[in-house]
């Protein structure tokens, strides 16, 4: 099993659906999690969870969407622990279903400030820590809708492309510097996220269901476990890359 123990590891949007399950995954492999969410019932939720299993974390609430709060996460990491191997960059809206034309300022403007600068942010804090240290892994989770369309969520496949784009860039830039950077790209997994996806179409959601080959969601901890291997020895020459993880989903 890989193991984790003695690595410090930020899960962004730690409170809920993906980044939950994410952070309680490297907690069972040994790590120190710092959960992170702008939700503090959520975060504290998974911080207990986490330390009534045993495993050590510390929750910091974090707008991912504000410079000053996530480089205060990233410096409390290091004041807490000492370093920051491991930062997975999750937290993420999905924003209001609209065609194109009809995307409003406030939710285009709401859906870049958290999907796509608040991952610049997050990104651009670690890996100024990371350099220094010659050593880290960056994941960042991106969805099907960072690489190909996502018809009703313009603002959102913006972000997301985004999203792909600086973690193919900066995994260029830094790998000299032992930092492996990589994103996973879900399809439709079954979180509070997900399920409103389903929820605003349900017999769409149905089809959209059997096109995928193995005819089912996605779990959360399908992701959790791809990006726990990302930052493991077993991936240990991938950087750069965007990983699907969606049944076999082609569209
Ligand atoms: P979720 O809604 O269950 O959890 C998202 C978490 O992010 C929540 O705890 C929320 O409080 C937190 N969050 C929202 N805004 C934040 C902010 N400004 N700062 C800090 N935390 C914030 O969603 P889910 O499904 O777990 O999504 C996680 C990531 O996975 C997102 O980036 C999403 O775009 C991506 N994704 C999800 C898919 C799905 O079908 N569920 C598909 C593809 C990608």
């Amino acid at each position: 099993m890989e193991n984790f123990k003695n690595q410090v590891v930020i899960v962004t949007g730690a409170g809920s659906g993906i980044g939950e399950a994410t952070a309680l995954l490297f907690a069972q492999k040994g790590a120190k999690v710092v959960v992170s969410d702008i939700n503090e019932i959520g975060g504290n939720n998974t911080l207990q969870q986490i330390t009534v299993a045993g495993g050590e974390a510390i929750f910091v609430k974090t707008n991912v969407a504000n410079r000053k709060e996530v480089e205060a996460l990233v410096h409390t990491t290091i004041t807490q622990y000492g370093q920051l191997d491991i930062m997975v960059n999750n937290a993420g809206i999905g924003g209001d279903f609209a065609f194109f034309a009809q995307i409003t300022d406030e939710d285009w403007q709401r859906i870049i400030a958290i999907n796509q600068t608040g991952v610049f942010y997050c990104m651009r804090a670690a890996i100024q820590v990371m350099k220094a240290a010659q050593s880290g892994n960056i994941v960042n989770v991106a969805s099907l809708a960072g690489i190909g369309s996502a018809p009703r969520m313009g603002a959102y496949a913006a972000s997301k492309h985004a999203v792909v784009g600086m973690t193919t860039t900066a995994a260029v830039e830094y790998a000299k510097y032992n930092i492996r950077i990589n994103a996973v790209c879900p399809g439709v997994i079954k979180t509070p996220m997900g399920d409103s996806f389903k929820d605003l179409d349900p017999s769409a959601s149905e089809i959209a269901r059997k096109q995928i080959p193995m005819r089912r969601f996605g779990e959360a901890i399908e992701v959790a476990n791809t990006i726990s291997w990302l930052c493991s020895e077993g991936a240990s020459f991938i950087t750069g890359q965007a990983v699907r993880v969606d049944g076999g989903h082609r569209s």
